[in-house]
């Protein structure tokens, strides 16, 4: 499955001034005292993992309204990132599944039966985001001597789910690395929401989360949370905006003098990449440790724009074996490119010119959620990190 975008907008998100709460409800959300929001449902299930002590909970938080068409003013209680969408910000409430070692999340926006609702129902997710503010961990990345580095590479959202399918993986499935992401009893969760609706009447929707986890903090147990490998980190080009150089079908975006600046092992990697991306490469020590490929087309990923058929990203594939790294080993990551072989929405024409297509290529644009617009690449390595220490 694919690790989303929302992954890689919320260091920004959190670091920058993007998230813009209306001022009447900037009280009662980051967890700093106020109204704290509780479930609607939570229900323990059977875990679907091999791992001794694993239970599944499902935690259903709703309804909210989602305004459609037709409605002039946001609803919500948190600015959209979409001039169209509906935003809420909340704190988590102490219903919440806590003094947990997540090993696998996964969140959906469904309906009330339950059914996940997609492009296909008008329902965009621009993201759904758990997070712990509190809980950031030092980048386990460094730059060769010389190199400045950013410090962005960590992200503290814990569980998340967006258009494009998610699921956040803090567990290799080689096991013999045992990790997840710990929360405490006291740890201070935020819930944020974005939703687009393109129906013409408001709709009544609900997030549904679901943690494979341990109780407690077992013994053997190592920590695990989400980094980003940006080729921008120590100077290159930033993988949050690439664009193919003029009149060039195929090229690459590569990193340079990312190092390693504590041991441990990567647990799960995934690329990420935009329409026309082929495949993102992770080096270690110029060994290839994982190759993570773009796959296009299939239900939902083809359509024909002025009778030619064009194919949108599915899945970008996934690593989930451990990877052994020690402090000082140098981390590579290279991005490939074909923008003739997989056109990007502007060049396949799905860039809001298309009547029916419009919203389509809204969603397939991570680009879209700052109203931007414009058919940029992205070179991204999401990788779950499991210090030794
Ligand atoms: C479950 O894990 C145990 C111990 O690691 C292993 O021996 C067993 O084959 C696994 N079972 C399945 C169904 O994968
Ligand atoms: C729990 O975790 C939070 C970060 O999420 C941290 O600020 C707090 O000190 C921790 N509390 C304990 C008792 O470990
Ligand atoms: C990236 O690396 C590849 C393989 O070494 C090379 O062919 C390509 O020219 C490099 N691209 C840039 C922009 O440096």
């Amino acid at each position: 499955m694919k690790t989303s975008v929302i992954a890689f907008w919320l260091p920004l998100l959190i670091d920058g001034s993007v998230i813009r709460l209306e001022p009447r409800q900037s009280v009662g959300i980051l967890g700093q005292g106020g109204p704290m929001k509780k479930a609607l449902k939570i229900e323990q299930l059977p875990s679907k993992l091999n791992v001794t002590d694993a239970k599944r909970v499902r935690i259903t938080y709703g309804p909210y309204i989602i305004k459609g068409t037709k409605t002039a003013k946001g609803l919500g209680n948190a600015r959209s990132m979409d001039s169209g969408g509906t935003s809420f910000a909340n704190g988590v409430d102490t219903d919440f599944p806590r003094d947990i070692t997540i090993l696998k999340a996964y969140t959906d926006v469904q309906n009330k039966a339950g059914k996940r609702m997609e492009l296909k129902d008008g329902i965009y997710n621009h993201h759904t985001v758990f997070f712990d503010l509190n809980n950031r961990h030092a980048s386990p990345y460094t730059c060769a001597a010389g190199k400045v580095g950013s410090k962005m590479a960590t992200v503290p959202v814990f569980a998340a789910g967006a258009t494009e399918t998610t699921v956040q993986v803090y567990m290799a499935s080689s096991g013999d690395v045992k990790s997840g992401y710990y929360l405490n009893k006291t740890g201070s969760i935020t819930n944020m929401i974005d939703l687009v609706n393109y129906n013409t009447e408001d709709q009544e929707v609900y997030t549904m989360t679901e943690l494979e986890y341990v109780p407690g903090k077992p013994a053997g147990y190592h920590d695990a949370y989400m980094t980003l490998i940006d080729p921008g980190i120590c100077g290159g080009p930033s993988g949050a905006a690439i664009h193919a150089p003029k009149g060039v079908n195929k090229f690459s975006i590569n990193s340079s003098d990312i190092l390693m600046n504590e041991p441990g092992h990567f647990v799960y990697t995934s690329g990420h990449m935009h329409d026309g991306g082929v495949n993102v490469i992770l080096k270690v020590n110029d060994e290839i440790k994982c190759d993570s490929k773009a796959l296009y087309g299939g239900e939902g990923h083809t359509t024909v724009v002025d009778g030619k058929t064009w194919q949108t990203i599915r899945e970008t594939t996934s690593c989930n074996q451990a990877i052994k790294v020690k402090k000082g080993d140098r981390i590579y990551m290279q991005a490939n490119y074909d923008v003739e072989l997989h056109p990007s929405r502007e060049m396949g024409g799905g860039h809001g010119g298309h009547g029916g297509m419009k919203w389509l290529s809204s969603a397939q644009a991570g680009s879209s959620m700052m109203d931007g617009g414009d058919a940029e690449q992205m070179a991204l390595f999401a990788a779950y990190f499991s210090p030794d220490n």
